[in-house]
């Protein structure tokens, strides 16, 4: 356990549902009326895991601020979980997403922004063959089907502890004896994962070799850094290493950038000139609607479309009938063009190391034994002194209820942190004073728990 006074944690929780109680009456009444046709008074049910006895209910947004139906501004460094790393209502967003809006939005039929927008996509990450869906979660589930079909392999290799979406696959860890296990609060898996996945410790390349040698892998789904359970960082090599194995067995190489996206505008495959088969993107490239969309390199992209008849193209499980829509292209071109440029992520980056050297003072101060890493324009801390180098041992720092009291002292001093985790995410409208209001609001917790 990382703190070790849980009667003074226990005590500084009761304070805060108090403070937050006293705030947030009109959230309380639409809680309770929503409570009447919605589980735990959500759309959906991974909204109750925000900390507190009810969920803040949001008015309006803008930018890297939102108001709640209580009148509280709030710095939001959740961002959506980086569905909005563009910021809320980006201006160039919402023109091109309202001006396709009143010329229609989903025809089954492209238009002028799909290519313009595949374009985009492919100076960015370097692979020349672009396909689109609403989600990256389906964005993973259609490579994944890809790569078996041209393999003619069964299975995937994912990280210990990692995180896709709602993909059956990824939903493995790894047991006490190295077995693959269903992840902890999975549900309704269709099959043992065992059946579909491999499993392997971040930055392990033996345990990735010998995954490989079995004969049986299609594909690798990686993201660059994990960013689902605390940041792992990679290790000096790990990339390349990942690269070559991928080569020599055959093994198609999807990186998911969904929320690494974060280290630069092509991400980090741009930044350190990573090389793979497939890559994944979505959440924020549309502005703040629904996209996601997927690179192919040139010669993967032919092994596809050749092994796919025309006649079932749409049954085969690739598909989703508004995937591709002309709102989602008319947002993602507008996003990339306009709002997610070179230029935005140069002060996303230095916000973020503001936050983070505003985390770090406080741990100093206080001789906290915690630590935060920075991955470009998002930066979290764990529970632990040393960056974890796998997800086992990031996920041994986990600390549900001092993870809850940090974010629900933040939320009352008009702070947002994504509730999965201890990050924040900078937008390209997120200025020096919003991270300055949570360096101090932090410093007054970390007081709180420590002095
Ligand atoms: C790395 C990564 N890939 C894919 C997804 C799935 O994104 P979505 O829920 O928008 O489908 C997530 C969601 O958190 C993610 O973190």
């Amino acid at each position: 356990m990382s703190y070790r006074d849980r009667e003074r944690l226990a005590e500084l929780w009761r304070v805060e549902v108090e403070l937050f109680e006293r705030a947030r009456s009109r959230s309380r009444e639409l809680f309770t009326e929503a409570t009447r046709y919605l589980p735990d008074g959500v759309p959906m049910l991974w909204m109750a895991k925000w900390p507190g006895p009810w969920p803040v209910y949001v008015e309006s947004a803008a930018g890297a601020h939102f108001r709640d139906v209580d009148g509280i501004d709030h710095v939001d460094l959740c961002l959506g979980d980086t569905g909005a790393m563009c910021g809320h209502a980006p201006p160039a967003s919402v023109a091109a997403i309202s001006a396709q809006l009143s010329r229609g939005s989903t025809f089954m039929l492209p238009t002028a922004d799909a290519a313009a927008a595949a374009a985009l996509l492919a100076e960015r990450f370097g692979v020349p063959s672009w396909q689109f869906s609403l989600s990256a979660t389906d964005a993973n589930r259609s490579l994944i089907r890809y790569a078996r079909q041209v393999t003619g392999r069964p299975k995937i290799v994912v990280h210990d502890y990692c995180y896709h979406g709602t993909v059956d696959e990824a939903y493995a860890t790894l047991g006490p004896d190295g077995e693959v296990v269903e992840r902890r609060g999975t549900i309704g898996a269709p099959v043992p994962p065992s059946l579909t996945t491999a499993v392997v410790p971040f930055n392990d390349v033996q345990a990735l070799e010998a995954a490989f040698a079995t004969g049986e892998i299609a594909a690798m789904l990686m993201e660059p850094a994990l960013t689902n359970i605390g940041i792992v960082l990679p290790a000096p090599g790990y990339h390349q290493a990942v690269r070559e194995l991928c080569t020599r067995y055959g093994v198609i190489l999807i990186i998911d950038e969904t929320h690494t996206l974060c280290a630069g505008p092509g991400g980090m495959i741009a930044r350190d000139g990573l090389d793979p088969d497939a890559v994944v993107v979505g959440k924020s490239i549309g502005g703040g609607i629904p996209a996601g969309a997927y690179g192919m390199t040139a010669s993967f992209a032919a092994l596809v479309r050749s092994s796919l008849d025309l006649e079932d193209i749409d049954v085969g499980g690739v598909g989703g009938t508004l995937a591709g829509n002309a709102l989602s292209l008319a947002g993602i071109r507008a996003t990339l063009s306009e709002v997610l440029t070179a230029a935005a992520f140069e002060g996303m980056i230095d916000r973020a190391t503001e936050w983070t050297v505003g985390v770090q003072a406080a741990f100093d101060e206080f001789d906290v034994p915690w630590q935060v890493t920075q991955l470009g324009a998002r930066s979290e801390y764990s529970f632990r002194s040393s960056p974890p180098r796998d997800g086992a041992e990031a996920a041994a720092a986990d600390d549900f209820e001092l993870q809850q009291y940090l974010h629900l002292h933040a939320l009352n001093r008009g702070i947002l942190i994504t509730p999965f985790h201890n990050m924040a995410l900078m937008s390209p409208a997120t200025t020096a004073a919003d991270v300055e209001r949570h360096t101090v609001a932090f410093r007054e917790a970390i007081v709180s728990l420590f002095a």
